[in-house]
């Protein structure tokens, strides 16, 4: 999809149709929607009046011009109320308006500024939303779909209203950080909807040199040796179920002159998650190809960080092994020793996550790193406590979950912080080893995050528990069935707080 922006009246675009907003309970149309109304002859209006046209988030409003415009269609969205309104309003709307025409197979859009008299909304984040809302909004995977009857259309071209000339430069940067955003949030989709036979962790490494190639980043993939000398026992135990060879990879993006890592994103790399010997009942377990997603997401983040070029130093780091009960799997029972040399019950050859997070966060920690943030499909746990809504944020740095929630909240991935208080740690006390791997049913999202906490040492450290949030069945906003790129966007504009902090001080 290409994306430009242009200046002049908007009832003079050229175009397939015109997408425009219209606030929730708003009487009669303003601006660019006021002007369209008139070239159509007041059919907005009326609309409105016969209460067709309300404004509601998520509603989407043809009106066939018929000639008196150049552009075929208008197109309004609701925008929801208007004192309600936020940047993620624009991204859904856009998204929903884009979508929309797609299935029109309508291939080129003009959309209007939406919202950009709001105050606190700057035009350049205005673009920024619509961009990744049109981006994200009509993504589809169908790689593996030969049959192109049903096919939807594709936007080849997006064009963005800017009010006037003086502005379409910071429109531009808008878009470009739009797009760098949502293409990485689209990365991250397709591995995580990619079936485990094409995502073995063979290809995850495949995709970290092609990215590495791509952004001029480094990579170094560890093999099983090298994690045996490195004393990586906890993951290789996960690892030797399973005839696909376990990969560690490290990618480093340097944004900046001075030495070390300013950010350690470590992401779970479970490329597929059978359970192992404690085996997961068969329903939905094809929804376990998608383990990976906090390891693709911190590679999509590290490429988008290098895209921008955010200047601080960030490693990512993913374990990336395959869960299966082969005949030499890891038995419940078993005691491994991670890198630290910290021994592990393993009560649940299932909760393998931590494990394999155990040796990646010690491997980090290591690295000295200011700061260090993992992604993982931890429990399901954590998607019975807060549902498909939001990311579950555990930490005792309060400071790093101040920033991860206020990015959240702008990216419009929400996120919500769960307790750790030491008074669960009691639950992952085993009898025979330093550690056990689950803590029983209550809290279980608290338990694994406070295992994860006994491998990082003394690193400001925050754990995101993405189960709920990495995957959707429902079509809705910007979110379109299967994997979400949660939490992509987020990561970026953590790594541009820390970057802006850093030059602060
Ligand atoms: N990958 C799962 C967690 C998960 C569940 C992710 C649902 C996405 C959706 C994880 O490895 C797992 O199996 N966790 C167990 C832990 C238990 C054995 C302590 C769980 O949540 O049941
Ligand atoms: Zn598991
Ligand atoms: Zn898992």
């Amino acid at each position: 999809m290409k994306i430009n922006v242009i200046t002049g009246d908007i009832t003079r675009v050229e175009a397939g149709a015109v997408v425009v907003g219209l606030f929730e309970g708003a009487k009669k149309p303003q601006d660019d929607t006021a002007a369209l109304d008139k070239a159509l002859g007041g059919a907005v209006s009326r609309l409105i009046n016969q209460g067709e046209i309300r404004g509601k988030p998520g509603e989407v409003t043809a009106i066939h011009s018929l000639g008196r415009i150049p552009a075929a269609r208008v197109v309004i969205v609701g925008l929801g109320k208007r004192e309600e309104f936020t940047l993620d309003k624009v991204r859904g709307a856009v998204a929903e308006g884009c979508r929309f025409l797609q299935k029109k197979k309508v291939e080129d859009v003009g959309v209007a500024a939406l919202g950009a008299e709001r105050l606190n909304i700057t035009p350049e984040s205005s673009a920024q939303a619509a961009t990744e809302g049109a981006l994200l909004g009509t993504y589809s995977f169908r790689r593996h779909i030969t049959e192109k009857e049903d096919e939807p259309g594709r936007i080849n071209k997006l064009s963005l209203m800017s009010a006037d000339k003086t502005g379409m430069a910071l429109l531009k940067r808008g878009v470009k950080r739009g797009r760098a955003l949502a293409e990485a949030a689209v990365l991250a989709r397709d591995m995580v909807n990619e079936p485990a036979n094409y995502m073995t962790p063979s290809s995850m490494a495949d995709v970290a040199n092609k990215l590495a190639r791509e952004y001029s980043l480094e990579v170094s993939i560890l093999e099983k040796k090298d994690m045996q000398k490195l004393g990586m026992g906890a993951l290789l135990g996960v690892a030797q179920g399973s005839c696909q060879p376990p990969k560690f990879i490290i990618v480093n993006y340097k944004g900046k002159a001075a030495r070390g890592v300013d950010l350690a994103l470590v992401g779970k790399g479970i490329t597929f998650d059978s359970g192992g010997i404690s085996i997961k009942p068969s329903h939905n377990m094809e929804e376990m190809k998608g383990d990976m997603a906090g390891g693709a997401a911190v590679m999509a983040a590290i490429s988008a960080i290098a895209r921008l070029g955010l200047a601080l130093n960030v490693a990512a780091i993913v374990p990336a092994v395959e869960n299966l009960p082969g005949g030499s799997a890891l038995k419940p029972g078993d005691v491994l020793t991670a890198i630290t040399g910290k021994t592990i019950e393993v009560i649940s050859t299932d909760a393998e996550g931590r494990m394999i997070l155990a040796d990646a966060l010690g491997y980090a920690s290591k690295l000295k790193a200011r700061h260090i943030v993992d992604v993982a499909t931890l429990t399901g746990a954590c998607e019975i406590a807060l549902g498909k809504v939001c990311t579950g944020v555990f930490t005792s740095n309060q400071e790093l979950a101040d920033q991860i929630i206020a990015a959240g909240a702008e990216t419009g991935e929400l996120m919500w912080q769960m307790p750790m208080y030491d008074d669960y740690k009691e639950q992952n006390k085993s009898d025979i080893a330093d550690i056990k791997n689950v803590g029983g049913r209550e809290a279980g999202a608290t338990t694994a995050a406070l295992f994860l906490a006994e491998f990082v040492g003394k690193t400001p450290w925050l754990h995101l528990d993405i189960a709920g949030t990495s995957m959707t069945d429902k079509e809705s906003r910007y979110l379109t069935r299967g994997a979400t790129g949660v939490p992509v966007r987020t990561l970026v504009s953590l790594a541009d707080k820390i970057a802006h902090r850093k030059q602060r001080h």
